[in-house]
């Protein structure tokens, strides 16, 4: 089983490059099976979910390759609508394939996805919203239609015994969506299924995420129209054609602020290259309130002790990401004076704290709160052994062990590899002693 190993206790130094988006990357790749023309998308991370997402593409009769971090998709030969396998349970956004292959073929088969244990993760919203553009489900055990394997081209697909979505829409139409809570994925799928239906969707309360205006920007690029309106409110008018496009992901706004976090946890001075200053508006107000210098040049400064933040409250775009809470725990772990955190987006995802702890974090959390007791000036992070218990925690823990005294293994290094495409490189440009151990 791989774990990484780290050496910390000192300040990080040095430059790095941001790599791409992930949630930009794969409601992307999904959104290519909408149209035939090849897509070209560039500054696609190497990364876990990336190549599974292109193993589900290769099921279902696309040719999907990678040439560096260039990924080529044609989906001109797809032929299947069935998605099955440990790639599909694996990751969240193989849901996306059901608004994409809804939009492309009108069927669907998928099983219910996987992802982070952050919380329960349901996917009413997904369903919900589709059926509004007329979308009909069925949950059964591996068989979906009246001629299950026939028809839904299975031969070749294992019977899992799974309870799957079915999903057919002779007529995708037009229609109006409400989201009571404004869900990435929700909207992702709703426009995934809307940009190829017959007339107009209005999606109101969407989610704002960078990430789902990226998907507009490619699908605009190819001859969608999409437009953003007033307040969370996204209009999509449904075309049959939509063209071959390359595309570049700009970088990913998560891992860039999980590194800045890691500067200001181990203090010293980063030069982040690519830093997506005008989508961490939120976390950058946070990180100068901590004693952070941010500079234009994507320079930071941070000067030990770092101060404490009265409450940091997750919450949608364009407030403070859900996915830099486990990053911002470690990083006030170690600041002067304490803390708190309010998680509003998940139920469950403070499950690093534990792992924190081992290292000498003071934490306590109680429902959706957080409070810490920042170490500075009365004890310190020591190194052990923890496992991460999600893809952000992990990373949470990098930073913690790189500003912890000591050695620190951390085990569970699939989930990291999830998202990160090469953290050891990552911290090691920083200036940190860090080593993959298999
Ligand atoms: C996306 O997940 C991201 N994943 C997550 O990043 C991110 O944490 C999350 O958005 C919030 O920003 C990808 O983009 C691949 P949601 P998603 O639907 O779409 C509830 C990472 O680390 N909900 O916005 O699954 C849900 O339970 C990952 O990169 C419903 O109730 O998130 C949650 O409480 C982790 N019903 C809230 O909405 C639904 O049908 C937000 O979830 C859907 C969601």
């Amino acid at each position: 089983m791989a774990y990484l190993e780290i050496a910390g206790g000192r300040p990080l130094y040095g430059e790095i490059t941001v790599q791409g988006s992930k949630n930009a990357a794969l409601p992307i790749l999904a959104a290519c099976i909408l149209g035939e023309g090849p897509c070209e998308i560039e500054n696609c991370p190497q990364i876990q979910d990336v190549e599974d997402t292109l193993s589900i593409l290769r099921m279902l009769g696309c040719r999907a390759e990678r040439s560096g971090h260039t990924v080529f998709v044609d989906a001109a030969r797809l032929e299947r609508y069935s998605i099955y396998g440990a790639e599909a349970i694996r990751i969240r956004s193989s849901i996306l394939f059901l608004g994409a292959l809804l939009g492309r073929i009108g069927k669907a088969v998928l099983p219910y996805p996987g992802g982070c244990a952050i919380g329960s993760r349901p996917i009413d919203l997904h369903l919900k919203a589709l059926e509004t553009l007329g979308a009909q489900f069925s949950a059964q055990q591996d068989t979906c239609f009246s001629d299950s394997r026939a028809e839904t081209n299975e031969r070749e697909a294992p019977f899992t015994g799974q309870c799957r979505i079915c999903a057919r829409a002779p007529e995708l139409h037009g229609g109006s969506i409400f989201f009571a809570m404004p869900s990435v994925g929700a909207t992702e799928n709703a426009i995934l299924a809307a940009v190829c239906a017959d007339g107009t969707t209005v999606i109101e309360n969407a989610a704002m995420e960078p990430e789902i205006a990226e998907l507009c920007d490619f699908l605009k690029l190819r001859g969608a129209t999409i437009s953003w309106e007033e307040e969370r409110t996204i209009r999509v008018t449904g075309t049959k054609r939509l063209s071959p496009v390359r595309y570049r992901l700009h970088a990913d706004r998560i891992v860039a602020g999980n590194y800045l976090l890691a500067a200001a946890t181990c203090g010293g001075c980063v030069r982040m290259r690519n830093l997506p200053f005008g989508l961490l508006d939120a976390p950058l107000a946070i990180l100068r309130a901590m004693g952070m210098t941010i500079e234009e040049d994507g320079t930071v400064r941070a000067g030990l002790p770092l101060t404490a933040v009265e409450e940091v409250t997750t919450a949608p775009y364009p407030g403070f990401p859900t996915d830099l809470q486990s990053p911002m725990m470690a990083a006030l772990c170690v600041a002067r004076g304490n803390s708190r955190i309010r998680e509003t987006v998940f139920e469950n995802r403070f499950l690093t704290a534990r792992q924190l702890q081992k290292m000498g974090a003071r934490i306590e959390t109680e429902k959706n709160l957080a409070r810490i007791e920042g170490l500075w000036g009365n004890g310190q992070l020591c190194g052990t052994s923890v496992t991460a218990p999600d893809l952000r925690g992990g990373a949470a823990l990098v930073q913690a062990a790189s500003a912890a005294a000591g050695r620190t293994r951390i085990y569970g290094y699939e989930y990291i590899a999830r998202g990160y495409e090469d953290i050891c490189r990552d911290y090691r440009n920083m200036g940190a002693e860090i080593y993959l151990r298999e």
